[in-house]
């Protein structure tokens, strides 16, 4: 079976990134939400993305034009019958993405294959509640999506090599380098950057130093393009926190423990860049 024609639920932050990637790249995409406002959200965070890349000289209108139109709105997804590929990226919750997989299995056509985009939630688990696990695999893309070259590719316990083969052709095909990881806690990514992100935060909770300075140590001292909090607060602190907790369950490792000031920050509303403020305070926020 030919991949031509996806769906991607969610048009959040990750979802338009994967819609305009995998758009970009000739594929024809339904871009699906719970609501006709949130697909237009999304659809405008991809036309205001191309219309960057048209006025720095890198797509020309035409192209811009050609890529809007492979996209389709919907907030229905009953209407995603006649499609070779789903990826998933709505919210992180586990019994959200299985119901999506439960209803997804009955309404897409047998062979087609499931990816979800999660960050940290198991793809054996999330497989388990259709009828083809061997069809389902992890597809994890990275903030912005339009820029960052890896694609995670978890493979459940049930995964079969035919799918893992085709998704890793599908990732070159829109022009990103794929990994292949098994399906442990935080798979392998978030497994490296996590802790080092929840580290730093225990050096702001110790007194160590700043959070401009602990960003300008692994900027300055690693080359790195943002210092850890700062990329915290861009990944936005719920989710690093939910990772964390993942890693500590999942492992049952005290190196893995949250550090209490992420935990207080989250209890707080403090949530990084999308709520204004986090270990920075942004426009907007207080
Ligand atoms: N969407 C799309 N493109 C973007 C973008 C965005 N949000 N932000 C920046 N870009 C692109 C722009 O095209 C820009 O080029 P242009 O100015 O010519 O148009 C180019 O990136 C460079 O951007 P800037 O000059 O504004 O800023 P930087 O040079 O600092 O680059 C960055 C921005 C690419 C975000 C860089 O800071 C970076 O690589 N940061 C680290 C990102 C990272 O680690 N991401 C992984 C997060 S972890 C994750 O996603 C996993 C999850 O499970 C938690």
């Amino acid at each position: 079976m030919n991949i031509e024609k996806v769906v991607v639920i969610g048009a959040g932050q990750m979802g338009t990134g994967i819609a305009q990637v995998m758009a970009q790249s000739g594929l024809h995409v339904i871009l699906n939400d719970l609501s006709d406002e949130h697909v237009q959200k999304g659809l405008g965070v991809i036309y205001n993305q191309l219309q960057r890349d048209v006025k720095k000289g890198r797509k020309t209108e035409e192209e811009k034009q050609e890529i809007l139109e492979r996209i389709q709105l919907s907030s229905n997804l009953s209407e995603a019958t006649d499609v070779q590929f789903v990826i998933e990226a709505a919210t992180e919750k586990l019994e959200v993405k299985k119901q999506i997989f439960k209803y997804l299995d009955e309404i897409v056509p047998n062979g087609a294959i499931l990816a979800s985009n999660t960050s940290s939630i198991s793809i054996t688990e999330i497989a388990a509640v259709t009828k083809r696990p061997e069809l389902v695999i992890g597809m994890h893309f990275f903030n912005p999506v339009p820029v960052m070259k890896l694609v995670e590719i978890i493979r459940g316990l049930a995964t079969s090599d035919k799918t893992y083969e085709m998704i890793k052709s599908l990732t070159r095909t829109i022009e990103k380098e794929p990994v292949g990881v098994k399906d442990f806690p935080g798979f392998a990514a978030n497994r490296i950057l996590v802790p080092m992100i929840n580290e730093a935060i225990f050096c702001i909770y110790e007194g160590v130093s700043t959070s401009e300075e602990i960003d300008n140590v692994m900027k300055l001292g690693m080359n790195h393009p943002m210092g850890p909090l700062q990329l915290a607060d861009f990944i936005g602190l719920d989710t690093v926190l939910s990772i964390m907790e993942v890693l500590h369950d999942g492992y049952g490792d005290p190196k893995y423990r949250p550090c209490p000031l992420l935990q207080q920050y989250v209890k707080a509303g403090w949530l990084g860049k999308k709520t204004g403020r986090g270990f920075y305070i942004y426009e907007g926020g207080k």
